[in-house]
Parts: structure tokens; C-alpha cells; sequence
């Protein structure tokens, strides 16, 4: 695992940027760029910096495919908060990946069966695209990446999560009030993400430190999911000071 540490927020967003791309022309020979995805704010500079890379002709997402790490149950995916349109607006509408290309989790169906199946075609599909070639990761304050939440199997495949108390809290920023927040999700297993060729984490303020810790340095813990990221071979934590403050 390597530990980049940025002196500011647009520094990580650069740092994360330039580990994405050179991630994508070593696991994808640069063609075709399959991306996983992460919603929240930690991504958020870094899609702004692959907005520039377009610009400036150092990428180009026109052919790309992008795979979400989750998607909220209850929400229609037409809907402004299902994680569908806030990938729209925040990858698509900035750097170019086409909506055709992008890929999330169904959190809507008749049945929970119906849901099951196609979080297990989710996989499926992921597979048949070649595989992810860089995941772009977020980490909770509780250590969950994707929704894998604390006491999440480390193997696991894209499966129905229940959001964990801490998470609901954090996320009610976006809702009107927490009864809002929806109580159950859909998200790529941790054994999914760990199939990417690689895996880029980005996390900044002091509120994610505690986390980072335990992932980086913590041991190998369902009860500290970020933990896994210790387990691959390419994996990239991007970090500010505040967020880096708990490492050793
Ligand atoms: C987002 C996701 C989550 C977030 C995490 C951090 O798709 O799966 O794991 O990455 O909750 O969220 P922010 O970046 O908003 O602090």
C-alpha cells in the first residue's frame, strides 16, 4: 500500500488524479478505461482535476464504462438523491464518462429477490466489462468502504447492506432530517472491490483519521472494513494532514 500525504485539498485532488490515470494506462493499457466510482465528498476534487486532465488532453472518458460502489434501496434512480444522479452530475457532467457507460446497482424492485438478482448480475457485469481497472474509493468515519459496514465479510460479493446508525447520521447532510435517510442499500461486496486492478482511497479532515488508522496501520478486521485495503497489491491512500493525523 502506499501513503500520499497532500499539503491541501487541491494538492490530494491533483495526487489522487495522476495515481487514477497512470492506474488506467498500467491496468488498462490506457483504452477503453473501466472506473469504478464513489459518490460522497472525498472524490469530489478529484473528478474536478479529471475534468482538467480532458481538457488538457491527458484523458479521455468518451469510451468509458464507470461501475458505482452502491446505490441507496427506496430511491428511484430518477430520483436527485439516488446515488444514479448524483454520479450523473459529479462524473458524467464533469469529466465526460458517458451515462450510456455508467453502471449502478439497482435499489429498486418488487422484491428483494429481484433486488438480490441483479446485485449478483451487477457482478456478472462488472466481469464481462473486463474488470474494474481503478477503483476510486471514500472510507467512512466508521471505516466502511463502499457500504461494506463494520462486521462486513471480507470476501463478500455485491449484496443488500443495512446502512449502520453512524452512517445515516453522516449522510443526513443530504436529506431532510435522518428519517429520510434510507435504512438499507445495495453495494459492491469487499470481495469485489479487492478485484480492481487498482484501488485509489482518498480521505481528508480530521473526522476520517481514526479510520485511516485502523485501515492503514490497524489490523486485518471485518470490524475495520478499510482494513482489506491492506490485502491488495495496488492499492493507493491519498490523504491531508488532518486525515493522516492518527498514523504512526
Ligand atoms: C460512496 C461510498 C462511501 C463513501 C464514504 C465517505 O459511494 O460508498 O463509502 O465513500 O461514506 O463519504 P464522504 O466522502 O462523503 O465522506
Amino acid at each position: 500500500m502506499r501513503v500520499l500525504i497532500g499539503s491541501s485539498a487541491e494538492h490530494v485532488a491533483r495526487i489522487a488524479a495522476d495515481n487514477v490515470l497512470a492506474g488506467l494506462a498500467h491496468h488498462g493499457h490506457g483504452k477503453n478505461p473501466v472506473l469504478g466510482v464513489a459518490t460522497g465528498s472525498s472524490p469530489l476534487g478529484l473528478y474536478r482535476e479529471l475534468r482538467v486532465a480532458v481538457a488538457e488532453g491527458r484523458a479521455d472518458f468518451s469510451n468509458a464504462q464507470g461501475f458505482a460502489l452502491d446505490e441507496y434501496i427506496g430511491i428511484p434512480d430518477t430520483h436527485e438523491l439516488s446515488y444514479r444522479q448524483t454520479l450523473i452530475t459529479e462524473v458524467c457532467n464533469t469529466f465526460g464518462l458517458p451515462v450510456s457507460g455508467l453502471h449502478t446497482p439497482r435499489g429498486m424492485a418488487d422484491s428483494v429477490e429481484e433486488i438480490e438478482a441483479a446485485a449478483h448480475a451487477y457482478d456478472q457485469a462488472i466481469k464481462a466489462s473486463g474488470g474494474v481497472q481503478v477503483q476510486i474509493l471514500g472510507i467512512g468515519s466508521n471505516g466502511h468502504v463502499g457500504f461494506n459496514e463494520p462486521g462486513s465479510a471480507l470476501r463478500s460479493r455485491t449484496r443488500i447492506k443495512r446502512l449502520a446508525a453512524q452512517t445515516r447520521i453522516d449522510n443526513a447532510r443530504f436529506f431532510d432530517g435522518i428519517e429520510h435517510v434510507p435504512t438499507h442499500c445495495v453495494t459492491q461486496g469487499l470481495g469485489t472491490v479487492l478485484e480492481a486492478g487498482r484501488l485509489v482511497l482518498v480521505a481528508t479532515g480530521e473526522a476520517k483519521a481514526e479510520a485511516v488508522a485502523l485501515a492503514v496501520e490497524g489490523p486485518l478486521s471485518a470490524s475495520c472494513p478499510g482494513s482489506v485495503l491492506q490485502l491488495h497489491q495496488d492499492a493507493v491512500v491519498v490523504l491531508d494532514e488532518a486525515a493522516a493525523a492518527g498514523l504512526k
